[in-house]
């Protein structure tokens, strides 16, 4: 049994890989300090007796440090973050706070209580407007929003640190990750997120320009897999890996197998194109498969099916 400390536990991501954690046998610190995760999410870990759930800010001073020396935890899995790009470029300040300094808190906690291990959930995001697909780790990295620059300086941050004083640091590339606990509420939320909430309520959805467009999405349930093995495995090394599956579905794939079940609801609206979207988006999976052994096994059918079937 390792013992695990996680940020942001009360979120999307965090609150799956508490889950996982704890379903695999840890014992799971969990920190949040609710401003976009929701206590009801963890529902299921509450129960756990291997579950301790601490309200706090992990960007402010002294707090992670004080409760990284109390706990002294094997591994931080660091997922708290200002989760939304839209956010980020409405709040630059708050970006940095949120999504920069907090980093450099879990830096800085894990070299003074020597953690040996830190999981940092990076994004896509980094690449920016990738053009060659898939997109491998190798990419440049030209960020096109705070969001985007401030995961690829937390992951310089995180890595110079485990290179520096001896602490195994792994960056989870995310794509467009979806599935149960994904908040619907802004427009800029996850598509499937939207969609889903929309045809639960009866109403149809608008895709954004003619629906070709495809992305690399990701079950939370396998990006929780992927955080477990990062922060658990033995015999791993620092670095990177793109957190996806390596296929890409379009938006008119998504539509019709909500259609499909949804057979009373109004068809899909072709709106305008969202201005600054991307055609496709498309990860290359082979690395993660290399150093951690990981590959996906949701397929989006599957994955939607499950949201369904929840609603
Ligand atoms: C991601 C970010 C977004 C950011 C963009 C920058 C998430 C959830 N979104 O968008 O905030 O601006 O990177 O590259 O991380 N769509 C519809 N109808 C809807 C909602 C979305 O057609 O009601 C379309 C979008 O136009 C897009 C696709 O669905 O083509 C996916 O959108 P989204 O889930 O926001 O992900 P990204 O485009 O990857």
């Amino acid at each position: 049994m390792t013992k695990v400390l996680v940020t942001g536990a009360a979120g999307f991501i965090g609150s799956h890989t508490v889950d996982k954690l704890l379903a695999v046998g840890h014992e799971v610190i969990g920190v949040d300090n609710f401003r976009s995760g929701h206590r009801s999410n963890l529902a299921g870990a509450d129960s756990n007796e291997r579950f301790t759930l601490v309200e706090a800010d992990v960007s402010a001073d002294g707090v992670l440090d004080g409760l990284v020396s109390d706990t002294l935890p094997s591994a931080i899995i660091h997922l708290a973050a200002l989760v939304s790009v839209q956010d980020s470029i409405d709040n630059p300040e708050l970006n940095y706070q949120l999504n920069v300094l907090a980093t450099h808190r879990v830096a800085e906690a894990a070299r003074a209580h020597d953690v040996k291990r830190v999981v940092f959930a990076s994004s896509a995001a980094i690449y920016g407007n990738a053009t060659d697909m898939p997109i491998v780790e190798e990419a440049a990295k030209l960020p096109i929003s705070p969001y985007g620059g401030a995961k690829l300086a937390s992951e310089a941050i995180l890595l110079s640190h485990g290179a520096a004083f001896g602490i195994t640091v792994r960056c989870q590339r995310y794509f467009n990750v979806f599935g149960p606990r994904q908040d619907p509420a802004s427009p800029y939320s996850g598509v499937i997120s939207i969609f889903d909430k929309r045809y639960r309520d009866g109403k149809g959805v608008t895709i954004f320009g003619d629906g070709q467009q495809t992305r690399d999405f990701i079950s939370v349930h396998d990006v929780a897999r992927a955080n477990v093995l990062a922060a658990t495995s033995d015999g791993i090394k620092s670095g990177w890996a793109n957190v996806c599956t390596g296929k890409a579905t379009s938006l008119l794939e998504v539509a019709a197998i909500f259609a499909e079940h949804y057979s009373e609801a109004p068809a899909p609206i072709l709106g305008e194109p969202r201005k600054g979207d991307i055609i496709h988006s498309r990860g290359q999976a082979d690395l993660i498969a290399k150093e951690l052994g990981f590959s996906a096994e949701v397929t989006v059918k599957d994955g939607l099916s499950e949201l369904i079937r929840l609603g």
